[in-house]
């Protein structure tokens, strides 16, 4: 197979885009104080904000969608979509879900309390989030090579088994109620996860007694890199990979807006029938009964059928091949990125390319609104705008190892030439870099600052 395979689909339906004056690109970057999310999509070229819930969903998703069964109690779409999960993850029960985050929240009500700790590879912004809302303390530990981002490894989401083991023995298990690990690492550069560290990470969570919860959003992803990369699988189908990856876990959280492949959606799924009760009685309070959760019965029908087209090998080889492609003509370009390539993004080291900024001034951010006014790309800082902190102990901002931005790419959606575009715009602006400046936060909330701050720039 090429390395960039061509789209195993034509496109039957448009979206039409336009790229704005730099001058209008300026004058609104202003009017939303430098953050990229208060944008008007229709003044953004190509978005490259999240591949989540930006997918284009198939044929057989829009027909499945026609035939969804609205009733309150009991909908038919509710058992197609319990088929397919059961199908894939294995797991016997399941709550929909809005969308991921309503997940975790269900998950940590259910398990965290005041100080206990959650060990993951490396949590998510919102996972993180709703770990801490509960004064809860989510712990990373990934593999120190996830911090080196040019490092040649081809499991860099992989958790540094002694270091979970140790943190466990440290911590104890009463105030670990629960583990989880990120498959694909987002945070880290989606980054995916050996079936051998899912394995070795299962086993000592079960030697302490710790139930087990996958952060499944890019689950069909992680399968397809085990299929190319770990030796052993090649023969496997991404299906296979996936029912032996959930076999090792108690239960999953899912954004079903990744590798569903759909607009909208996700779920809680489980192994444990008591639990499964506590998540109803959480879902009905916050989301809706338990055969509907927080969507209609149509989207139920539409990530039954994503969930499996998200496992297509075809379709994965040119997704994977998308991003490689675009990581390629940086790396050829001298454009500093996370290697190898992940899987549903690029990562740009903007630590690396903006080093005359500080991560007080945060780099990621100013290369951004870079791209934004020099070509109407839409990206997303994952650095200090995202996860610094003030340690209340010292007082002093604890920053994180990496400054990055993040390209993510909506799945099937954007082609080649939108490629060659989003490198040729990037290459322009990093000839120009020491003309950047970082910026100062004039307001921000108290959790989840990303999506709503102010900057201002130096
Ligand atoms: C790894 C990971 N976990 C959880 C979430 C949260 O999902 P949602 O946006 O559907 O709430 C995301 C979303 O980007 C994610 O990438």
């Amino acid at each position: 197979m090429a390395t960039h395979p061509p789209e195993p689909f034509r496109i039957k339906m448009i979206e039409p885009i336009r790229l704005i004056d730099r001058q209008d690109r300026a004058e609104a970057l202003r009017k939303v104080h430098y953050n990229l999310f208060g944008l008007r999509a229709e003044d953004i070229f190509i978005d490259l904000l999240t591949d989540s819930g930006t997918g284009s969903m198939s044929q057989h998703q829009w027909a499945a969608i026609m035939s969804g069964d609205e009733s309150y109690a009991g909908a038919r779409s509710f058992f197609r979509l319990q088929e397919a999960i059961h199908d894939i993850f294995g797991f016997p029960y399941f709550v929909p879900t809005h969308q991921g985050r309503a997940a975790e929240n269900i998950l940590c009500a259910i398990f965290v309390k005041p100080g206990d700790c959650i060990p993951s590879n490396m949590h998510f912004d919102t996972t993180d989030a709703n770990i801490r809302a509960r004064s809860g303390r989510p712990v990373n530990l990934v593999g120190e090579t996830a911090y080196d981002p040019t490092y040649q490894h081809p499991f860099k989401g992989n958790m540094d088994l002694d270091k979970l083991q140790s943190f466990i023995e440290q911590v104890g298990t009463e105030q670990i109620p629960f583990g989880m690990l990120t498959i694909t690492n987002n945070s880290g550069g989606g980054q995916p996860v050996s079936l051998d560290n899912i394995r070795k990470v299962s086993q000592i969570y079960r030697h302490f007694g710790i139930p087990f919860f996958i952060d499944a959003c890019r689950y069909a992803e992680n399968a397809f890199f085990i299929k190319q990369r770990e030796p052993g699988y090649s023969q496997k189908s991404t299906l296979e990979i996936a029912q032996e990856i959930f076999a090792f876990a108690d239960g999953a959280t899912m954004s079903a807006k990744k590798d569903a492949i759909v607009n909208i959606g996700g779920f809680l799924a489980m192994n444990d029938p008591d639990m499964y009760q506590k998540a109803c009685n959480e879902l009905i309070l916050r989301e809706g009964f338990p055969t509907y959760g927080g969507l209609a019965g149509r989207d139920l029908d539409a990530i039954a059928v994503g969930l499996r087209e998200g496992l297509d090998e075809q379709y994965l080889a040119y997704r994977l091949g998308q991003t490689a492609y675009l990581a390629q003509r940086l790396v050829e370009n001298d454009i500093p990125i996370i290697e190898p390539a992940g899987g549903h993004a690029v990562y740009l080291d903007a630590g690396n390319l903006l080093s005359h900024i500080p991560h007080s001034e945060f780099p990621g951010q100013a290369l951004s609104i870079a791209l934004y006014l020099e070509g109407g790309i839409r990206s997303i800082e994952i650095g200090s705008v995202m996860f610094a902190y003030k340690d209340s102990a010292s007082s002093k901002m604890i920053y994180p190892k990496m400054e990055l931005v993040r390209l993510a790419i909506p799945r099937r959606v954007y082609t080649q030439s939108h490629f060659d575009y989003v490198a040729d715009t990037i290459i322009r602006v990093a000839s120009h870099k020491e003309d950047l400046r970082g910026l100062r936060i004039t307001y921000q909330p108290a959790l989840l600052r990303h999506f709503t701050a102010h900057f201002e720039l130096l």
